[in-house]
C-alpha cells in the first residue's frame, strides 16, 4: 500500500515510516519542520535504503495536500501532524485549535476531494483525564483537562461524525501511552526542542550531562514508591500498531478506538534506576513539588489491540531505556541542523 504520514518527520511518525517500509509498504512524507528537522530524512534514508517522497507543507494549507494527493494514489494516511505539549496547549489554545483540529478538518477534506477515505488518526491516553479505573479500557469515560486534550478528543469525534455520515471513511484512532525509546541503529529518536516536558527525554540529556539534575514532581503519590505510575510503550512496538491498523483497515471497514499500551505501569523511580542500570551513569535527582495536572498512576488495559489488531508490545522497559541511550548518547544535541 501506499501510505501518506503527515507529521511523517516527527518522532512516532519517523519510526513508523521505517516500520512500514519494513512490511512491504511504500511512504509518502509531509511535514512542516515546526517539531522536527530536515536531518531526519537523511537517517531513514540510511535506515531504509530508501528514498521517500517528501512535502515540505503545513497540514492546514489545502493547496499543499491538493498538490501531494493529486501525485500519487494513496491507500490511506497516518495523521501525526498536530502540536502536542500539554503545557502549550494552556498557553497557546488557538496555536492548538488552528493546527491541531482545523489541520485534521483540512486533511480529511482534502483526502475527500481525492477519494481516499482510510485514516488511522494518532490520538492519546491524555483523553481519558486522570482516571483511576485502571487498567483503563477503551470505554472508559473521557475526561479532557487541557486544550490539547480536547483537540485530541474532538478529532476523534469528528472522525466519528464523518463515518457516520459516510460509511465510506474507515477510521482508527489510536490512543497512546507514553511513547519511549528510539530505532536501535540510534540514528533517529526523540528530539524535543527546548527543555523536554517528558520524563524520558529529560532523563536521558541528564545522562548525557545536558541537565544537571532531574526533578522528580512530587514522591507523595497513592503509588508503590510515591512517585508517578505510567505506561511506557517503546515507540518501535508503537510504530507496528500503526502497520497493523492501516493494513487492518484495508480488510476490516468501520471506526474504532483503540490503546496502543503495554499494560505495565512503571513509576519514575523505577524508570530512573533503570535508566542507571543501562546507562552506567548516575543520574542525580531532586524531588520537587507535583507537577499540576499530574495524576498519580496510569496504564493500558491493551487487550482491544491484541483482540482486533493482533497487535502487542514486545519491547521491555530495558530495551527501551537502551535504545534511547543508544540514540541520545551518539547524538548529545539531537539532530543537526
Ligand atoms: C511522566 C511521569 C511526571 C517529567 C504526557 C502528556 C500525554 C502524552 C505523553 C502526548 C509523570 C513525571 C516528568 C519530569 C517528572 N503526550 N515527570 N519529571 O505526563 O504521563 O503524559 O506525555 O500525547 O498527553 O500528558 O508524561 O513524561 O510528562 O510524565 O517527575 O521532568 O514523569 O510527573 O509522573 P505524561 P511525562
Amino acid at each position: 500500500m501506499r501510505i501518506l504520514l503527515t507529521g511523517g518527520t516527527g518522532y512516532i511518525g519517523s519510526h513508523t515510516a521505517i516500520a512500514l517500509i519494513d512490511a512491504g509498504h511504500e511512504v509518502t512524507l509531509f511535514d512542516n519542520f515546526s517539531n522536527s528537522k530536515p536531518a531526519v530524512l537523511d537517517r531513514l534514508r540510511e535506515i531504509t535504503g530508501v528514498t521517500m517522497d517528501f512535502y515540505e507543507a503545513d497540514v492546514t494549507d489545502a493547496a499543499a495536500l491538493d498538490r501531494v494527493l493529486n501525485e500519487r494514489a494513496f491507500d490511506g494516511a497516518i495523521h501525526f501532524a498536530a502540536p502536542k505539549a500539554v503545557g502549550e496547549s494552556i498557553a497557546r489554545p488557538l496555536h492548538y485549535y488552528k493546527n491541531g483540529v482545523a489541520g485534521t478538518v483540512a486533511l480529511l477534506q482534502a483526502m475527500e476531494r481525492h477519494d481516499v477515505r482510510n485514516v488511522v488518526y494518532s490520538s492519546s491516553a491524555t483523553v481519558y483525564g486522570m482516571s483511576d479505573d485502571l487498567p483503563l479500557q477503551e470505554d472508559a469515560p473521557t475526561e479532557v483537562i487541557n486544550p490539547y486534550g480536547r483537540t485530541k478528543l474532538m478529532c476523534e469525534e469528528i472522525l466519528a461524525d464523518l463515518h457516520q455520515s459516510d460509511p465510506r471513511w474507515n477510521v482508527i484512532a489510536l490512543r497512546y501511552f507514553n511513547p519511549v525509546g528510539a530505532h536501535p541503529s540510534g540514528l533517529i529518536g526523540e528530539d524535543p526542542q527546548g527543555v523536554p516536558a517528558n520524563l524520558m527525554p529529560f532523563l536521558a540529556q541528564v545522562a548525557v550531562g545536558r541537565r544537571p539534575s532531574l526533578h522528580i514532581f512530587g514522591d507523595d503519590y497513592p503509588t508503590p514508591d510515591g512517585t508517578g505510575v505510567r505506561d511506557y510503550i517503546h515507540v518501535l512496538d508503537l510504530a507496528e500498531g500503526h502497520v497493523a491498523a492501516v493494513e487492518h483497515l484495508q480488510q476490516s471497514p468501520g471506526f474504532d478506538v483503540i490503546n496502543l499500551g503495554t499494560g505495565n505501569g512503571v513509576s519514575v523511580l523505577e524508570l530512573v534506576a533503570a535508566f542507571e542500570q543501562v546507562a552506567g551513569v548516575p543520574i542525580p535527582t531532586e524531588v520537587v513539588g507535583r507537577r499540576p495536572g499530574d495524576g498519580p498512576a496510569s496504564w493500558a488495559d491493551a487487550s482491544k489491540a491484541a483482540r482486533i489488531l493482533g497487535w502487542t508490545a514486545t519491547r521491555d522497559l530495558d530495551e527501551m531505556v537502551a535504545d534511547v541511550w543508544r540514540w541520545q548518547s551518539h547524538n548529545p544535541d539531537g539532530y543537526p541542523d
